[in-house]
Protein backbone atom coordinates (compact mmCIF):
# COMPACT_ATOMS: atom_id res chain seq x y z
CA UNK A 1 0.00 0.00 0.00
CA UNK A 2 0.55 3.82 0.12
CA UNK A 3 1.01 5.84 3.04
CA UNK A 4 -0.15 9.40 2.95
CA UNK A 5 1.44 11.23 5.83
CA UNK A 6 -0.98 13.93 6.67
CA UNK A 7 0.30 17.36 8.03
CA UNK A 8 -3.01 18.98 7.98
CA UNK A 9 -3.62 20.26 4.53
CA UNK A 10 -7.38 20.50 3.79
CA UNK A 11 -7.04 18.74 0.48
CA UNK A 12 -5.05 15.72 1.82
CA UNK A 13 -8.85 13.60 0.95
CA UNK A 14 -8.10 14.55 -2.57
CA UNK A 15 -4.24 12.78 -2.64
CA UNK A 16 -6.04 9.63 -1.40
CA UNK A 17 -9.10 10.10 -4.24
CA UNK A 18 -6.44 10.69 -6.89
CA UNK A 19 -4.86 7.46 -5.78
CA UNK A 20 -7.71 5.20 -5.68
CA UNK A 21 -8.81 6.86 -9.04
CA UNK A 22 -5.46 5.02 -9.95
CA UNK A 23 -6.61 2.01 -8.50
CA UNK A 24 -3.97 2.20 -6.14
CA UNK A 25 -4.79 1.16 -1.72
CA UNK A 26 -3.68 4.21 -0.09
CA UNK A 27 -4.10 5.33 3.83
CA UNK A 28 -3.95 8.51 5.46
CA UNK A 29 -2.51 8.85 8.59
CA UNK A 30 -1.73 11.95 10.92
CA UNK A 31 1.60 12.56 11.27
CA UNK A 32 1.95 12.38 15.14
CA UNK A 33 1.28 8.96 14.64
CA UNK A 34 3.53 7.69 12.45
CA UNK A 35 6.94 7.16 14.02
CA UNK A 36 9.29 4.90 13.25
CA UNK A 37 7.75 2.03 14.56
CA UNK A 38 4.99 2.59 13.01
CA UNK A 39 6.21 2.83 9.40
CA UNK A 40 8.23 -0.06 9.99
CA UNK A 41 5.30 -2.58 10.66
CA UNK A 42 3.42 -1.00 7.91
CA UNK A 43 6.43 -1.23 5.35
CA UNK A 44 4.49 1.10 2.49
CA UNK A 45 5.70 0.46 -0.66
CA UNK A 46 5.35 4.47 -0.94
CA UNK A 47 4.91 7.34 0.99
CA UNK A 48 3.47 10.81 -0.26
CA UNK A 49 3.73 13.56 2.07
CA UNK A 50 0.59 16.31 2.35
CA UNK A 51 0.47 19.77 2.10
CA UNK A 52 -0.26 21.54 5.76
CA UNK A 53 -0.58 24.92 7.20
CA UNK A 54 2.48 25.19 9.91
CA UNK A 55 5.93 26.75 8.47
CA UNK A 56 9.09 23.98 8.72
CA UNK A 57 10.62 27.41 9.75
CA UNK A 58 8.97 27.54 13.30
CA UNK A 59 10.48 25.61 15.87
CA UNK A 60 8.88 22.25 16.95
CA UNK A 61 6.85 22.47 13.61
CA UNK A 62 5.91 18.54 12.11
CA UNK A 63 8.42 16.43 10.69
CA UNK A 64 8.54 13.13 8.82
CA UNK A 65 9.99 9.97 10.69
CA UNK A 66 13.85 10.19 10.39
CA UNK A 67 13.86 6.15 8.88
CA UNK A 68 11.41 7.55 6.18
CA UNK A 69 15.11 8.37 4.11
CA UNK A 70 16.58 5.16 4.37
CA UNK A 71 14.13 2.41 3.77
CA UNK A 72 14.51 2.85 0.01
CA UNK A 73 11.35 4.03 -1.08
CA UNK A 74 9.72 6.66 -3.37
CA UNK A 75 8.58 9.05 -1.98
CA UNK A 76 6.73 12.43 -3.01
CA UNK A 77 6.38 15.76 -1.00
CA UNK A 78 4.21 18.13 -1.96
CA UNK A 79 4.20 21.73 -0.71
CA UNK A 80 4.43 21.58 3.60
CA UNK A 81 5.89 18.07 2.44
CA UNK A 82 8.06 19.28 -0.18
CA UNK A 83 9.50 21.92 2.71
CA UNK A 84 9.73 18.69 5.53
CA UNK A 85 11.78 16.55 2.44
CA UNK A 86 14.33 19.57 1.93
CA UNK A 87 14.49 20.63 5.51
CA UNK A 88 15.06 17.23 6.81
CA UNK A 89 17.77 15.69 4.02
CA UNK A 90 19.64 19.28 4.08
CA UNK A 91 18.31 21.77 2.16
CA UNK A 92 17.15 24.94 3.29
CA UNK A 93 13.48 26.49 3.53
CA UNK A 94 13.28 30.31 3.82
CA UNK A 95 10.26 31.93 5.82
CA UNK A 96 7.45 33.58 3.59
CA UNK A 97 5.99 36.94 4.56
CA UNK A 98 3.77 35.34 7.60
CA UNK A 99 6.89 34.06 8.94
CA UNK A 100 9.10 37.26 8.64
CA UNK A 101 11.59 35.20 6.10
CA UNK A 102 10.92 37.69 3.41
CA UNK A 103 10.40 35.18 0.98
CA UNK A 104 8.12 35.11 -1.67
CA UNK A 105 4.22 34.43 -1.28
CA UNK A 106 2.37 32.44 -3.89
CA UNK A 107 -1.25 31.68 -4.05
CA UNK A 108 -3.47 30.50 -6.86
CA UNK A 109 -2.70 30.07 -10.24
CA UNK A 110 0.89 29.79 -11.63
CA UNK A 111 2.58 28.06 -14.55
CA UNK A 112 5.40 25.67 -14.35
CA UNK A 113 8.12 25.48 -17.08
CA UNK A 114 9.96 22.51 -17.67
CA UNK A 115 13.72 22.34 -17.53
CA UNK A 116 15.45 20.52 -20.18
CA UNK A 117 15.86 17.33 -18.88
CA UNK A 118 12.50 15.44 -18.46
CA UNK A 119 12.14 12.96 -15.81
CA UNK A 120 9.54 9.97 -15.46
CA UNK A 121 7.58 11.74 -13.07
CA UNK A 122 6.38 14.41 -15.14
CA UNK A 123 6.19 12.42 -18.17
CA UNK A 124 3.19 13.52 -20.74
CA UNK A 125 2.24 16.35 -17.59
CA UNK A 126 3.76 19.34 -19.63
CA UNK A 127 1.36 19.08 -22.43
CA UNK A 128 2.54 22.63 -23.61
CA UNK A 129 5.30 24.36 -23.01
CA UNK A 130 4.52 25.23 -19.24
CA UNK A 131 1.64 24.01 -17.22
CA UNK A 132 -0.72 25.14 -15.32
CA UNK A 133 -0.84 24.20 -11.63
CA UNK A 134 -2.04 25.80 -7.90
CA UNK A 135 0.17 27.48 -5.32
CA UNK A 136 -0.91 27.95 -1.95
CA UNK A 137 2.62 28.28 0.07
CA UNK A 138 3.95 30.89 2.64
CA UNK A 139 7.45 29.76 2.89
CA UNK A 140 9.50 28.73 0.26
CA UNK A 141 12.68 26.37 -0.54
CA UNK A 142 16.11 28.42 -0.72
CA UNK A 143 18.45 25.57 -1.23
CA UNK A 144 17.72 22.29 -2.58
CA UNK A 145 19.18 19.11 -0.45
CA UNK A 146 22.57 17.22 -1.80
CA UNK A 147 21.16 15.12 -4.82
CA UNK A 148 18.34 17.05 -6.06
CA UNK A 149 18.30 18.90 -9.34
CA UNK A 150 15.26 21.34 -10.61
CA UNK A 151 13.02 20.12 -13.12
CA UNK A 152 10.14 22.38 -13.04
CA UNK A 153 10.16 26.04 -12.34
CA UNK A 154 7.15 28.96 -11.81
CA UNK A 155 8.29 32.64 -11.74
CA UNK A 156 7.74 32.67 -7.60
CA UNK A 157 8.83 29.11 -6.81
CA UNK A 158 12.12 28.40 -8.58
CA UNK A 159 12.16 24.84 -7.15
CA UNK A 160 8.68 23.86 -8.53
CA UNK A 161 9.55 20.60 -9.03
CA UNK A 162 12.45 18.85 -7.57
CA UNK A 163 14.23 15.36 -7.50
CA UNK A 164 16.87 13.18 -5.99
CA UNK A 165 16.46 10.33 -9.07
CA UNK A 166 19.07 8.51 -7.27
CA UNK A 167 16.59 7.75 -4.34
CA UNK A 168 13.37 7.90 -6.05
CA UNK A 169 12.65 11.33 -3.53
CA UNK A 170 10.13 13.95 -5.42
CA UNK A 171 8.70 16.98 -4.20
CA UNK A 172 6.57 19.66 -5.84
CA UNK A 173 5.85 23.01 -4.57
CA UNK A 174 2.00 23.00 -5.97
CA UNK A 175 -0.72 21.05 -5.24
CA UNK A 176 -1.45 18.28 -8.30
CA UNK A 177 -4.12 16.65 -6.38
CA UNK A 178 -6.21 20.06 -6.83
CA UNK A 179 -8.61 20.38 -9.47
CA UNK A 180 -6.66 23.55 -10.70
CA UNK A 181 -3.77 21.75 -11.51
CA UNK A 182 -5.69 20.07 -14.70
CA UNK A 183 -3.15 17.51 -15.32
CA UNK A 184 -2.46 16.89 -11.84
CA UNK A 185 -3.98 13.38 -12.02
CA UNK A 186 -0.99 12.75 -14.56
CA UNK A 187 1.59 13.29 -12.13
CA UNK A 188 0.14 11.25 -9.33
CA UNK A 189 -0.52 8.38 -12.28
CA UNK A 190 3.47 8.72 -12.90
CA UNK A 191 4.33 8.56 -9.12
CA UNK A 192 2.56 5.17 -8.48
CA UNK A 193 4.07 3.53 -11.64
CA UNK A 194 7.39 4.37 -11.04
CA UNK A 195 7.13 2.93 -7.59
CA UNK A 196 5.53 -0.33 -8.80
CA UNK A 197 1.90 0.01 -8.50
CA UNK A 198 0.16 -2.13 -10.93
CA UNK A 199 -3.17 -0.74 -10.44
CA UNK A 200 -5.57 -3.59 -9.39
CA UNK A 201 -7.38 -2.13 -6.26
CA UNK A 202 -10.38 -1.92 -6.58
CA UNK A 203 -14.10 -0.90 -4.86
CA UNK A 204 -14.22 -4.62 -3.53
CA UNK A 205 -11.13 -4.36 -1.77
CA UNK A 206 -12.44 -1.33 -0.71
CA UNK A 207 -15.26 -2.88 0.71
CA UNK A 208 -13.35 -5.55 2.41
CA UNK A 209 -11.37 -2.59 4.56
CA UNK A 210 -13.98 -0.85 5.37
CA UNK A 211 -15.68 -3.63 6.96
CA UNK A 212 -12.63 -4.74 9.09
CA UNK A 213 -12.40 -1.55 10.40
CA UNK A 214 -16.34 -1.05 11.05
CA UNK A 215 -16.30 -4.53 12.92
CA UNK A 216 -12.99 -3.32 14.87
CA UNK A 217 -14.90 -0.20 15.71
CA UNK A 218 -18.12 -1.66 16.87
CA UNK A 219 -16.91 -4.97 18.55
CA UNK A 220 -20.04 -6.68 19.63
CA UNK A 221 -22.29 -3.52 20.40
CA UNK A 222 -25.56 -2.82 18.74
CA UNK A 223 -25.96 0.14 15.82
CA UNK A 224 -28.66 1.88 14.48
CA UNK A 225 -28.85 3.96 11.61
CA UNK A 226 -31.74 6.31 10.14
CA UNK A 227 -32.27 5.14 6.36
CA UNK A 228 -34.09 7.71 4.52
CA UNK A 229 -33.91 5.70 1.31
CA UNK A 230 -31.48 8.37 0.12
CA UNK A 231 -28.28 7.12 -1.54
CA UNK A 232 -25.84 7.82 1.22
CA UNK A 233 -27.80 6.41 4.35
CA UNK A 234 -28.52 3.28 2.27
CA UNK A 235 -24.96 2.66 1.32
CA UNK A 236 -24.20 3.20 4.51
CA UNK A 237 -26.63 0.74 6.22
CA UNK A 238 -25.79 -1.85 3.65
CA UNK A 239 -21.80 -1.77 4.72
CA UNK A 240 -22.59 -1.98 8.44
CA UNK A 241 -25.19 -4.67 8.08
CA UNK A 242 -22.13 -6.62 5.57
CA UNK A 243 -20.20 -5.90 8.72
CA UNK A 244 -21.79 -6.75 11.96
CA UNK A 245 -24.90 -8.37 10.48
CA UNK A 246 -28.33 -8.13 13.15
CA UNK A 247 -26.14 -5.74 15.68
CA UNK A 248 -27.63 -3.31 13.15
CA UNK A 249 -31.40 -2.00 13.17
CA UNK A 250 -32.25 0.82 10.75
CA UNK A 251 -35.20 3.07 11.69
CA UNK A 252 -36.68 4.36 8.61
CA UNK A 253 -38.82 7.16 10.04
CA UNK A 254 -42.52 7.58 7.44
CA UNK A 255 -42.90 10.99 8.12
CA UNK A 256 -45.90 11.24 5.53
CA UNK A 257 -43.87 13.43 3.13
CA UNK A 258 -42.25 10.86 0.63
CA UNK A 259 -42.75 10.28 -2.83
CA UNK A 260 -44.95 7.65 -4.55
CA UNK A 261 -44.77 4.46 -3.14
CA UNK A 262 -41.38 5.33 -1.87
CA UNK A 263 -41.93 4.22 1.80
CA UNK A 264 -42.83 0.43 1.15
CA UNK A 265 -40.17 0.43 -1.65
CA UNK A 266 -37.48 1.14 0.47
CA UNK A 267 -38.75 -0.96 3.38
CA UNK A 268 -39.33 -3.81 1.09
CA UNK A 269 -35.39 -3.46 -0.10
CA UNK A 270 -33.52 -3.31 2.74
CA UNK A 271 -36.13 -5.51 4.95
CA UNK A 272 -37.33 -8.50 2.61
CA UNK A 273 -34.14 -8.18 0.06
CA UNK A 274 -31.51 -7.11 2.06
CA UNK A 275 -32.72 -8.88 5.28
CA UNK A 276 -31.98 -5.85 7.71
CA UNK A 277 -33.44 -5.50 10.69
CA UNK A 278 -35.99 -2.29 9.80
CA UNK A 279 -38.04 -0.58 11.98
CA UNK A 280 -41.00 1.05 9.94
CA UNK A 281 -41.78 4.11 11.97
CA UNK A 282 -45.41 5.14 10.54
CA UNK A 283 -45.44 8.19 12.22
CA UNK A 284 -47.68 10.02 8.99
CA UNK A 285 -50.67 11.60 11.22
CA UNK A 286 -48.19 13.02 14.03
CA UNK A 287 -46.06 15.17 11.41
CA UNK A 288 -49.05 15.85 9.29
CA UNK A 289 -50.97 16.71 12.33
CA UNK A 290 -48.29 18.99 12.83
CA UNK A 291 -47.57 20.52 10.23
CA UNK A 292 -51.30 21.49 9.73
CA UNK A 293 -51.94 25.27 9.65
CA UNK A 294 -48.19 26.07 9.17
CA UNK A 295 -47.21 28.11 5.99
CA UNK A 296 -44.00 29.63 6.82
CA UNK A 297 -41.15 27.81 5.64
CA UNK A 298 -38.46 28.07 8.11
CA UNK A 299 -41.44 26.74 10.86
CA UNK A 300 -41.99 23.67 9.05
CA UNK A 301 -38.81 22.70 8.21
CA UNK A 302 -38.37 23.33 12.26
CA UNK A 303 -41.35 21.43 12.91
CA UNK A 304 -39.98 18.38 10.87
CA UNK A 305 -36.59 18.70 12.52
CA UNK A 306 -37.98 18.15 16.00
CA UNK A 307 -40.26 15.87 15.33
CA UNK A 308 -37.69 13.94 13.39
CA UNK A 309 -35.36 13.56 16.18
CA UNK A 310 -38.26 12.90 18.93
CA UNK A 311 -39.60 10.13 16.80
CA UNK A 312 -36.09 8.81 16.19
CA UNK A 313 -35.10 8.89 19.78
CA UNK A 314 -38.51 7.11 20.57
CA UNK A 315 -37.97 4.37 18.44
CA UNK A 316 -33.85 4.02 19.20
CA UNK A 317 -34.43 3.83 22.86
CA UNK A 318 -36.09 0.74 22.23
CA UNK A 319 -33.50 -1.42 20.83
CA UNK A 320 -31.56 -2.22 23.31
CA UNK A 321 -27.96 -1.79 24.40
CA UNK A 322 -27.40 0.97 21.20
CA UNK A 323 -24.00 2.01 21.81
CA UNK A 324 -23.27 3.41 17.89
CA UNK A 325 -25.37 5.41 15.80
CA UNK A 326 -24.39 5.83 11.78
CA UNK A 327 -24.39 8.11 9.26
CA UNK A 328 -23.75 8.24 5.80
CA UNK A 329 -21.59 11.56 6.32
CA UNK A 330 -19.25 11.76 2.96
CA UNK A 331 -16.27 13.59 2.39
CA UNK A 332 -17.51 16.69 1.25
CA UNK A 333 -19.61 17.25 4.35
CA UNK A 334 -16.39 16.86 6.70
CA UNK A 335 -14.91 20.18 7.10
CA UNK A 336 -11.35 19.86 8.10
CA UNK A 337 -9.96 21.83 10.49
CA UNK A 338 -6.53 21.85 11.97
CA UNK A 339 -5.22 22.98 14.84
CA UNK A 340 -1.68 22.21 16.03
CA UNK A 341 -1.95 22.47 19.78
CA UNK A 342 -3.75 19.25 19.25
CA UNK A 343 -2.60 18.62 15.46
CA UNK A 344 -5.00 17.79 12.50
CA UNK A 345 -8.35 17.51 13.93
CA UNK A 346 -11.38 17.26 11.98
CA UNK A 347 -14.77 18.66 12.78
CA UNK A 348 -18.21 17.20 11.38
CA UNK A 349 -20.99 19.25 9.85
CA UNK A 350 -23.72 17.66 11.50
CA UNK A 351 -25.97 16.16 9.18
CA UNK A 352 -29.08 17.64 8.88
CA UNK A 353 -31.78 15.03 10.07
CA UNK A 354 -29.99 13.70 13.23
CA UNK A 355 -27.45 16.27 14.00
CA UNK A 356 -27.46 16.80 17.90
CA UNK A 357 -28.47 13.13 18.04
CA UNK A 358 -25.56 11.78 19.04
CA UNK A 359 -24.53 14.04 21.86
CA UNK A 360 -27.80 13.94 23.42
CA UNK A 361 -28.51 10.46 23.45
CA UNK A 362 -24.95 9.59 24.20
CA UNK A 363 -24.12 7.54 21.04
CA UNK A 364 -20.92 7.39 19.50
CA UNK A 365 -20.46 7.89 15.57
CA UNK A 366 -19.80 5.35 12.97
CA UNK A 367 -19.51 7.37 9.80
CA UNK A 368 -17.91 4.30 7.08
CA UNK A 369 -18.49 6.90 3.85
CA UNK A 370 -16.54 9.80 5.21
CA UNK A 371 -13.38 9.26 3.36
CA UNK A 372 -15.35 8.92 -0.21
CA UNK A 373 -16.95 11.06 -2.47
CA UNK A 374 -20.67 10.83 -3.87
CA UNK A 375 -19.59 8.97 -7.29
CA UNK A 376 -17.34 6.85 -5.33
CA UNK A 377 -20.13 5.53 -2.93
CA UNK A 378 -22.28 4.74 -5.91
CA UNK A 379 -19.34 2.42 -7.26
CA UNK A 380 -19.04 1.01 -2.99
CA UNK A 381 -23.49 0.55 -3.40
CA UNK A 382 -23.32 -1.28 -6.60
CA UNK A 383 -20.19 -3.69 -4.75
CA UNK A 384 -22.93 -3.99 -2.01
CA UNK A 385 -25.93 -5.14 -4.70
CA UNK A 386 -27.95 -2.14 -4.01
CA UNK A 387 -29.61 -2.29 -7.43
CA UNK A 388 -28.40 0.60 -9.91
CA UNK A 389 -31.90 2.24 -10.16
CA UNK A 390 -31.93 2.95 -6.56
CA UNK A 391 -27.95 3.90 -6.60
CA UNK A 392 -28.49 6.28 -9.32
CA UNK A 393 -31.48 8.32 -7.46
CA UNK A 394 -31.57 11.96 -7.17
CA UNK A 395 -30.99 13.82 -4.25
CA UNK A 396 -34.27 13.97 -2.05
CA UNK A 397 -34.02 16.23 0.97
CA UNK A 398 -34.99 15.13 4.87
CA UNK A 399 -38.21 17.23 5.09
CA UNK A 400 -38.98 15.77 1.66
CA UNK A 401 -42.19 16.98 -0.08
CA UNK A 402 -42.82 19.83 2.49
CA UNK A 403 -40.73 21.78 0.92
CA UNK A 404 -42.04 21.62 -2.71
CA UNK A 405 -45.38 22.26 -1.38
CA UNK A 406 -44.89 26.00 -0.68
CA UNK A 407 -47.86 27.49 2.15
CA UNK A 408 -49.71 25.46 3.84
CA UNK A 409 -49.36 21.25 3.03
CA UNK A 410 -52.78 19.70 3.18
CA UNK A 411 -52.75 15.52 2.48
CA UNK A 412 -55.15 16.94 -0.57
CA UNK A 413 -51.92 18.64 -2.06
CA UNK A 414 -49.23 15.95 -0.85
CA UNK A 415 -51.63 12.81 -3.02
CA UNK A 416 -51.51 15.67 -5.62
CA UNK A 417 -47.97 16.54 -6.01
CA UNK A 418 -46.95 12.65 -5.66
CA UNK A 419 -48.88 11.71 -8.87
CA UNK A 420 -47.51 14.57 -10.60
CA UNK A 421 -44.16 13.81 -9.62
CA UNK A 422 -44.16 10.50 -10.81
CA UNK A 423 -45.90 11.64 -14.32
CA UNK A 424 -42.39 13.75 -14.24
CA UNK A 425 -40.27 11.53 -13.40
CA UNK A 426 -41.38 9.02 -15.65
CA UNK A 427 -41.62 11.42 -18.71
CA UNK A 428 -37.48 12.12 -17.74
CA UNK A 429 -36.78 8.38 -17.87
CA UNK A 430 -38.64 7.35 -20.54
CA UNK A 431 -36.95 10.04 -22.81
CA UNK A 432 -33.40 8.80 -21.24
CA UNK A 433 -32.69 12.23 -19.35
CA UNK A 434 -32.74 11.24 -16.05
CA UNK A 435 -28.69 10.83 -15.66
CA UNK A 436 -28.45 13.79 -17.28
CA UNK A 437 -30.34 15.87 -14.46
CA UNK A 438 -28.95 16.33 -11.12
CA UNK A 439 -32.41 16.90 -9.52
CA UNK A 440 -35.72 17.10 -10.89
CA UNK A 441 -39.45 17.16 -9.32
CA UNK A 442 -42.46 18.99 -9.27
CA UNK A 443 -43.74 21.67 -6.65
CA UNK A 444 -47.25 22.03 -6.58
CA UNK A 445 -47.93 25.75 -6.03
CA UNK A 446 -50.33 27.19 -3.65
CA UNK A 447 -52.79 28.97 -6.08
CA UNK A 448 -55.19 27.41 -8.21
CA UNK A 449 -56.29 28.65 -11.59
CA UNK A 450 -59.05 28.54 -13.83
CA UNK A 451 -58.61 26.41 -16.60
CA UNK A 452 -61.25 24.20 -19.31
CA UNK A 453 -61.32 20.77 -19.73
CA UNK A 454 -63.95 19.04 -22.32
CA UNK A 455 -66.61 21.66 -22.38
CA UNK A 456 -66.40 22.36 -18.67
CA UNK A 457 -64.47 24.94 -16.14
CA UNK A 458 -61.84 23.73 -13.83
CA UNK A 459 -60.45 25.31 -11.16
CA UNK A 460 -57.65 23.52 -10.08
CA UNK A 461 -54.26 23.96 -8.73
CA UNK A 462 -50.63 24.72 -10.82
CA UNK A 463 -47.95 22.95 -10.75
CA UNK A 464 -43.74 24.26 -11.12
CA UNK A 465 -41.69 21.74 -12.82
CA UNK A 466 -37.84 21.79 -11.60
CA UNK A 467 -35.25 20.13 -12.87
CA UNK A 468 -31.67 21.25 -12.44
CA UNK A 469 -28.05 20.29 -13.40
CA UNK A 470 -25.15 20.57 -10.64
CA UNK A 471 -21.97 19.17 -9.52
CA UNK A 472 -22.25 19.48 -5.53
CA UNK A 473 -25.71 21.11 -5.40
CA UNK A 474 -23.84 24.80 -4.22
CA UNK A 475 -24.83 25.68 -8.00
CA UNK A 476 -27.28 25.09 -10.42
CA UNK A 477 -28.50 25.72 -13.61
CA UNK A 478 -31.44 24.74 -15.16
CA UNK A 479 -32.00 21.69 -17.44
CA UNK A 480 -33.03 23.03 -21.24
CA UNK A 481 -35.57 21.00 -22.24
CA UNK A 482 -37.06 20.48 -25.68
CA UNK A 483 -40.47 22.36 -26.16
CA UNK A 484 -41.63 19.06 -27.61
CA UNK A 485 -40.77 16.83 -24.16
CA UNK A 486 -42.13 20.47 -21.89
CA UNK A 487 -45.38 20.32 -24.32
CA UNK A 488 -45.93 16.09 -23.64
CA UNK A 489 -45.11 16.42 -20.02
CA UNK A 490 -47.78 19.12 -19.25
CA UNK A 491 -50.32 17.31 -20.77
CA UNK A 492 -49.45 14.20 -19.77
CA UNK A 493 -50.00 16.21 -16.41
CA UNK A 494 -52.86 17.66 -16.76
CA UNK A 495 -54.49 14.28 -18.00
CA UNK A 496 -53.61 11.79 -15.82
CA UNK A 497 -53.32 14.05 -12.62
CA UNK A 498 -56.80 15.14 -11.23
CA UNK A 499 -56.21 18.42 -9.41
CA UNK A 500 -53.87 19.99 -11.95
CA UNK A 501 -55.16 22.12 -14.92
CA UNK A 502 -51.68 24.33 -15.33
CA UNK A 503 -48.42 23.23 -15.57
CA UNK A 504 -45.39 25.47 -15.63
CA UNK A 505 -41.62 24.83 -15.69
CA UNK A 506 -38.86 26.64 -13.28
CA UNK A 507 -36.09 28.31 -15.18
CA UNK A 508 -34.37 30.09 -12.04
CA UNK A 509 -30.88 29.30 -11.49
CA UNK A 510 -28.66 29.06 -8.12
CA UNK A 511 -27.87 31.70 -7.36
CA UNK A 512 -30.52 33.32 -6.92
CA UNK A 513 -32.86 30.74 -6.63
CA UNK A 514 -32.43 27.80 -4.52
CA UNK A 515 -32.87 24.24 -5.84
CA UNK A 516 -35.94 23.49 -3.44
CA UNK A 517 -38.78 25.95 -3.50
CA UNK A 518 -38.58 26.32 0.75
P1 LIG B 1 -31.30 24.23 -2.10
O1 LIG B 1 -32.78 24.19 -2.16
O2 LIG B 1 -30.79 24.81 -0.82
O3 LIG B 1 -30.85 22.69 -2.08
O4 LIG B 1 -30.68 24.83 -3.30
C1 LIG B 1 -29.56 22.21 -2.33
C2 LIG B 1 -29.59 20.69 -2.23
O5 LIG B 1 -29.82 20.32 -0.88
C3 LIG B 1 -31.04 19.59 -0.76
N1 LIG B 1 -31.70 20.04 0.47
C4 LIG B 1 -31.72 19.34 1.61
N2 LIG B 1 -31.26 18.11 1.89
N3 LIG B 1 -32.08 18.34 4.10
C5 LIG B 1 -31.46 17.61 3.15
O6 LIG B 1 -31.09 16.46 3.42
C6 LIG B 1 -32.56 19.58 3.88
O7 LIG B 1 -33.10 20.22 4.77
C7 LIG B 1 -32.38 20.10 2.56
N4 LIG B 1 -32.73 21.27 1.97
C8 LIG B 1 -32.30 21.21 0.70
C9 LIG B 1 -31.82 19.89 -2.01
O8 LIG B 1 -32.71 18.85 -2.33
C10 LIG B 1 -30.71 20.06 -3.02
O9 LIG B 1 -30.25 18.80 -3.49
Amino acid sequence: RLLIIDFGSQVTQLIARRLREQNVFCEILPYQIVTDDVLAEMAPKAVILSGGPDSVTREGSPRAPESLWTMGIPVLGICYGQQVMMEQLGGKVLGGKNTGGGGTAEFGRAYVTPTEERIDLLAGWFLGEKEQAWMSHGDHVAKLAPGFKVYGTSPNAPFAVTADLERNFYAVQFHPEVHHTPNGPTLFENFVRLAGFTGDWTMEAYKDIAIEKIREQVGDKQVICALSGGVDSSVAAALLHEAVGDQLTCVFVDHGLLRLNEADEVVAMFRDHMNLKVIHADEVDLFLGELEGQSDPETKRKIIGRLFIDVFQKYANEIEGAEFLAQGTLYPDVIESVSFSGGPSVTIKSHHNVGGLPEKMGLKLVEPLRELFKDEVRALGHELGLPSSFIGRHPFPGPGLAIRCPGEITREKLEILRKADAVYIDQIRRHGLYDEIWQAFVAILPVRTVGVMGDGRTYDFACALRAVTSVDGMTADYYPFSHEFLGETATRIINEVPGINRVTYDITSKPPGTIEWE
